[in-house]
């Protein structure tokens, strides 16, 4: 076969060849084996050496002119396929956008949290500042500071978890007012909610770990009439106008005089009578409180001769369940996701 009739030759079979190729995979292998180097046009050029050397111009043109107008068609092919492709692709992948999304489930801020951060937001606005201690807490800032030498009767009312004879799971959040006297000068000012332990058969009022906040107000001339004023205010911001505080005399070694702090029954507002939450009394207890003990100011570096305080320390946990009217105290641990998503989240 003459050059020139098989240059014809390949330029119909590739043309018709084109027409067949479904995959830009195969229209490449067909490009290559066409336009490559040990591609059937080059194989063209190689055998120019057997035609008459004044036919070679005209010739060598001529394929080359082939070689051109085939890659034109090639990749027009290309550009054919690929429009399919893609657009079969984007087919297979349609996104429906009016499908409806799938939920993110987002936390919700646990109850008890959020009764600390009412609780020392309603002090915070008083001018209380919002500090915080250790968990794991030296035996000296849990009792000694606080008026109870070791042997002290008053230990027995906290059963406690030793770590080792000096160390304690805080019992109390009392220690952290020992540590704030001792970092500071009058006047002072501080809440502390936070965690604390005690040795405890779980039922619905006890908990092994549980809340407090504590309150501390130390300057000249405090009264026990600032820490009725100061309880009397953050009751009614708590839980509205109409409630109030009755204190009845009470002992704590590191308050003298002491009291137990009632508010008004939040459930039958003070009504009582068959009201199981105050037990008909109408009375609920929630926090204990006094006058700091003179020895305890001394202790912790303040002169009691010309400064003197109040101290106070309440049950987040409990105020949480009166709050939201919860009975029992266990839910508030156990994580069941049916009672954590009535706070929201
Ligand atoms: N720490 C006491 C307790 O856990 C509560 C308490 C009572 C705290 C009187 C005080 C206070 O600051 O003045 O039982």
């Amino acid at each position: 076969m003459s050059v020139w009739d098989e240059l014809n030759q390949i330029r119909t079979q590739v043309m018709e060849e084109l027409g067949h190729v479904h995959d830009s995979q195969a229209l490449d292998k067909l490009r290559v084996s066409v336009l490559g180097k040990k591609g059937r046009m080059t194989g063209l050029l190689r055998g120019m050496s057997s035609v008459p050397p004044e036919q070679r111009p005209e010739l060598g043109k001529l394929i080359n002119q082939a070689a051109e107008a085939l890659e034109r068609a090639i990749y027009e092919r290309v550009r054919e396929l690929t429009a399919i492709e893609t657009g079969d692709r984007l087919a297979r992948e349609e996104v429906d956008v009016t499908m409806p999304g799938k939920p993110v489930k987002l936390g919700g801020i646990h109850p008890v949290s959020i009764t600390a951060s009412l609780l020392t937001d309603i002090f915070v606005s008083m001018g209380f500042e919002v500090v915080e201690g250790p968990e794991i807490e030296l035996d000296h800032y849990n009792f000694e500071l606080l008026n109870m030498p070791r042997n002290h009767p008053a230990r027995d009312a906290q059963d406690t978890f030793y770590i080792d004879e000096n160390i304690v799971l805080r019992t109390h959040t009392s220690p952290v007012q020992a540590r704030a006297m001792l970092r500071g000068k009058p006047p002072i000012r501080i809440v502390c909610p936070g965690r604390v332990y005690r040795v405890d058969e779980v039922d619905a009022t006890h908990t092994p770990v549980f809340h407090q906040m504590e309150g501390l107000l130390v300057d000249e001339g405090i009264a026990m009439s600032d820490l009725k004023g100061t309880l009397d205010l953050f009751a009614r911001r708590l839980f509205g106008e109409g409630v109030t505080t009755r204190f009845r005399p009470a002992f704590f070694p590191f308050t003298e005089p002491s009291a137990e702090v009632d508010l008004t029954c939040v459930a039958c507002k003070g009504v009582g009578g068959g009201c199981r939450v105050c037990k008909g009394t109408g009375w609920i207890e929630v926090l204990g409180a006094g006058m700091v003990n003179p020895k305890v100011l001394d202790m912790c570096g303040i002169n009691s001769a010309r400064y003197s305080g109040f101290a106070f320390g309440m049950g987040i946990d409990r105020l949480t369940n009166l709050k939201y009217g919860i009975t029992d105290g266990r839910y508030e641990f156990e994580n069941d996701l049916r009672f954590l998503r009535q706070f929201g989240g």
